[in-house]
Order: C-alpha cells, then sequence, then structure tokens
C-alpha cells in the first residue's frame, strides 16, 4: 500500500501542535488575527434570516444515519489491541498533531495514515521539528489526499478500495471549528455542517466498509445536552429535541448531531469512542500554543491589555494538549472491554472566568469586573488599536450570539457559581485515577500560556 503513497522522507524528526500551517504567522502576533475574524464577523450577521425552528428541523433531518452505514453479519472486528494500521484525520490542527506523534511512537502501531486536503508540507514540516519521535517510526506515515465533505472521504476508487480493507481503526480530529457561523442547509461542502456532520457519516460509511474498524472521535463538551444530579451526564445524548432553541451556531450543534449519529452507529455495530474535549490549552509542561484562530487566548490577552473581564460567571473547562491526548488514546487503545461509549475528558475542579483576575495580578496587570456593555466597549478600543479582538464586539453584545449562547447552551444554563462536581467525570475517576488528580488549577493553565506568549512578544 505505501507505494502508492508520497511516503515522507526519511530521516526527518518530529514537533508540537505549534509548527503547524497557523505557526507561520505566529511573528505577526495577535494583530495578524484580523482579517481571519472580520470575515467571521461578516459571515454570521448575513444569516441572521435563519429561524430557531428551521435549525431545530434541521437537526432532526441530519441525525438520521443512512441505513447502509452498519456492521454487516459477515464482519467482525479485531480487537483494539491488534490495531496496526490507522488513518489520522485532522493531522494538521492543533490536536492532530499530538495523535500522530503518540500513534507514530506506539510499538503495535505500523502505518498512519494520514488524510489531508491540501499538501503534505504542513506534517512534512511537524515532522521535521518534532522531538519525541524517533527517526526509526517516522517510516510509519504516509500523506493521502482526501476531504471528509466528500464522498468515500474525497478519495480515489484505487485508495479507497485499498484502504477500507487495510485500516484497522480511524482517528477523527478534522472538523470545522468556526464560533460564529450559523447552522444552515445552504448546500456548501466546505461549512461546518458539511465536514462536522456529512464527513461523520462519510467517516462511519468508510468504518463499515470492506474491514469493520473502530473509531475514535474528538468532541467537545460544548454539546453536552443533559445535567444528571448536578453532574453533565456522560453517555450518548437521549433525545434529538436536546438542543432544540440551545443556539443556531453551527459548531455546537454540528458536534451534538455528530454524538447522535455515533450513538447510532454504535447500535448497528460499529465500535466508536467519542472524546468530549474541554478548552484545549497549551502544553502542560511549556505552555506552548498557537495563537491563530484561538479565541480563548486571545480574548484572555484582550482583557490583559484593556483591564477589564464580564462580571457574569461562567466555567472555564480546560485541559493541556497532551494530556488530552494522552487520556483519550489510553482509553480508547488499552479498554479490554472494546465497548462504544462516550467519555468526558477534562480537569474535575473547573475555575470560573473571573479567576483570571488572579492570573492577571501575577502579570503585574489590574483587571476589573464589568458589565457586558463595559467589556463591549473595551473591545471597541482592541478595534482601534487594530489588536483585532474587537472585531468580536457583536458577538458579545447582540442579544442572538453570545447572551443567547450563555443562556440556553445546555453545558452553560445547568451550570451554577460553586459547583464544583459538575465537571467531574466518573468514567475517567475509574479507568484512571493516576492521571485524574491533577494539582493544578485550570487558571494555572491559562498562566502558563500566557507567560509562553509573553515571552514570544505577543502582548
Ligand atoms: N482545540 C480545542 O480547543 C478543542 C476543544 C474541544 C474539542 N475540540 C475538537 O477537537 C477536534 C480537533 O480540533 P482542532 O482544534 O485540532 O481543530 P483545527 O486546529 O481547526 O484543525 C482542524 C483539522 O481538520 C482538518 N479539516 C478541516 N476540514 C477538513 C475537511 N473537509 N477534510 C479533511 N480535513 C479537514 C484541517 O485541515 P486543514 O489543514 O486542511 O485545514 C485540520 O487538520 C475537533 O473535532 C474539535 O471539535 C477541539
Amino acid at each position: 500500500m505505501i507505494s502508492l503513497f508520497r511516503a515522507f522522507p526519511n530521516g526527518v524528526s518530529v514537533c508540537s501542535q505549534i509548527l503547524t500551517r497557523r505557526s507561520v504567522h505566529h511573528n505577526a502576533g495577535v494583530k495578524f488575527q484580523g482579517s481571519v475574524v472580520t470575515r467571521r464577523r461578516e459571515k454570521f450577521e448575513t444569516n441572521n434570516h435563519w429561524t430557531s425552528e428551521n435549525v431545530n428541523e434541521l437537526i432532526r433531518e441530519d441525525s438520521e444515519l443512512p441505513g447502509h452505514i452498519r456492521a454487516k453479519s459477515n464482519q467482525f472486528i479485531k480487537e483494539i489491541g491488534d490495531t496496526k494500521t490507522v488513518l489520522l484525520l485532522g493531522s494538521t490542527g492543533t490536536m492532530g498533531p499530538y495523535f500522530l506523534e503518540t500513534l507514530c511512537n506506539m510499538e503495535q502501531i505500523s502505518n498512519v495514515v494520514c488524510l489531508m486536503r491540501g499538501n503534505n508540507d504542513v506534517v512534512y514540516r511537524n515532522l521535521k521539528s518534532w522531538q519525541h519521535v524517533k527517526t526509526e517510526n517516522l517510516h510509519k506515515v504516509t500523506c493521502v489526499n482526501g476531504n471528509v465533505a466528500f464522498p468515500h472521504l474525497g478519495m480515489s476508487d484505487r485508495l479507497w478500495d485499498s484502504l477500507t480493507n487495510s485500516v484497522d481503526a480511524v482517528i477523527n480530529c478534522a472538523a470545522r471549528i468556526h464560533h460564529t457561523e450559523i447552522y444552515t442547509n445552504n448546500d456548501s461542502n466546505r461549512d461546518a455542517r458539511a465536514v462536522n456532520v456529512g464527513g461523520i457519516k462519510n467517516i462511519l460509511e468508510f468504518a463499515c466498509e470492506n474491514r469493520l474498524k473502530h473509531v475514535f472521535h474528538a468532541g467537545t463538551f460544548l454539546a453536552a445536552s443533559k445535567v444528571r444530579e448536578g453532574v453533565i451526564a456522560e453517555g450518548w445524548p437521549e433525545d434529538v429535541g436536546d438542543f432544540d432553541f440551545a443556539t443556531s451556531l453551527a459548531y455546537p450543534i454540528t458536534k451534538f448531531v455528530s454524538e447522535m449519529l455515533f450513538k447510532e452507529a454504535a447500535k448497528r455495530g460499529i465500535p466508536c469512542k467519542v472524546f468530549r474535549f474541554p478548552i484545549v490549552t497549551g502544553n502542560s509542561k511549556t505552555g506552548k500554543f498557537c495563537l491563530n484562530n484561538n479565541h480563548v487566548m486571545l480574548r484572555y490577552i484582550s482583557i490583559l491589555t484593556n483591564g477589564a473581564i464580564p462580571s457574569s460567571p461562567m466555567p472555564m473547562p480546560m485541559l493541556p494538549i497532551d494530556q488530552c491526548a494522552e487520556i483519550s488514546m489510553k482509553i480508547f487503545f488499552h479498554d479490554k472491554g472494546g465497548q462504544s461509549d462516550l467519555y468526558n475528558i477534562t480537569h474535575p475542579n473547573v475555575d470560573i472566568d473571573q479567576e483570571f483576575v488572579q492570573v492577571a495580578k501575577r502579570f503585574g496587570k489590574r483587571v476589573s469586573l464589568v458589565d457586558d456593555e463595559e467589556f463591549a466597549k473595551s473591545l471597541e478600543r482592541d478595534l482601534e488599536r487594530g489588536t483585532n479582538f474587537g472585531a468580536f464586539k457583536n458577538y458579545y453584545v447582540k442579544d442572538q450570539f453570545w447572551k443567547k449562547y450563555r443562556c440556553h447552551l445546555p453545558l452553560f444554563k445547568f451550570w451554577r457559581p460553586g459547583n464544583d462536581g459538575y465537571f467531574v467525570s466518573k468514567k475517567l475517576e475509574t479507568l484512571m485515577p493516576d492521571i485524574y488528580d491533577p494539582e493544578e488549577r485550570t487558571m494555572d493553565y491559562v498562566y502558563k500560556d500566557l507567560k509562553f506568549a509573553k515571552n514570544n512578544g505577543w502582548f
């Protein structure tokens, strides 16, 4: 199979998430963000005609898994411990490189096939800059062209045939993450619905064609739809209506719909594990992260600069990127039961946003709690200074966006200040008590990342 594809040259060495395509712009710091953010603002303002009822209807339509996507009676599934060949989707993104690194270092894995839209230079650059993958393991990686939003994942027939017969497991980190796009049926093959919902159907079709495969899916807490006894429910979503009127923003909806699709796929015999990740922070040891497209860190830099943070309490569930990868991969590969399931992966003790005031003090800055209108004015100053986080002003001011999100999204709606147990995962407590005992608070992660940002001259 390897000869079909362009393999990496030998002798390259490996990475952290930072040297992705996005890092090319690091030197431009915060200012670079402007063009990206401004484009986003235009996009969400032009979709206002779409009603909540339309959104609810589309959620139902999209949550239907096509009938042919199911395990067949003549198929059997290999033990996950016997997995040798993995298809990795999203290897050029923020999280993907961490999964690539882990896979390369696993003895049992002999092939990691990275499906990507562009050319393989990005992964090649990552591999060149990584420090942790042994040189002798680099031959495991091959790159193929494709696109999850297209039928057969955009592969040629020959490639589809070859990979559906040889891959044992799929790891999906491919997604369109766009925090202001509206969930509509506009027949695009590039929007969040096409990639995060259509893409999941294509991935599940791949998983049950020829050889039956295990599937790993990177999910998000924003898709959480139920709370039980004060804790976020950690299982498949119960009802397709659980997200009705929660939001019209595409990203959380597509991730909820994908949970519904995985639930159905699991019922039909495709072994799937979904991992809900929190806000992913930089490396746990170095704080290294990529600023570009990182809404949370851009926001904290803006808050630090303007000295104003919204006073409405908000939980900030977080975990460093390497810990997200390590915990989820351990569960995926070492769970002997091989059952399909959904896991909440985050720090059990989540700080609230306003505790950032203490982080600011460690940088010698004073940050005050202000109401939403005052916060919006501070974003205006950002815009004037050209630091561009201000382009999100409308997002924080207009009722239909952030304000609605904060009040209606199940994750936030059921949270109460002081509810420390809200994010605790019973599954992680049981499966890996050692790892699931972090000494640091979530705001310590933010401090570490900001130190890294400061050292890089980003503020
Ligand atoms: N980062 C976080 O804070 C966070 C938090 C919670 C959950 N998650 C979840 O973790 C997953 C990965 O997130 P991330 O932060 O790594 O995202 P990211 O940095 O935006 O990367 C997305 C990846 O998906 C690829 N991709 C996008 N559209 C594609 C398509 N049509 N076909 C094939 N590949 C496509 C991108 O490739 P290109 O290089 O071609 O664009 C890129 O490699 C997502 O499912 C996300 O929901 C992330």
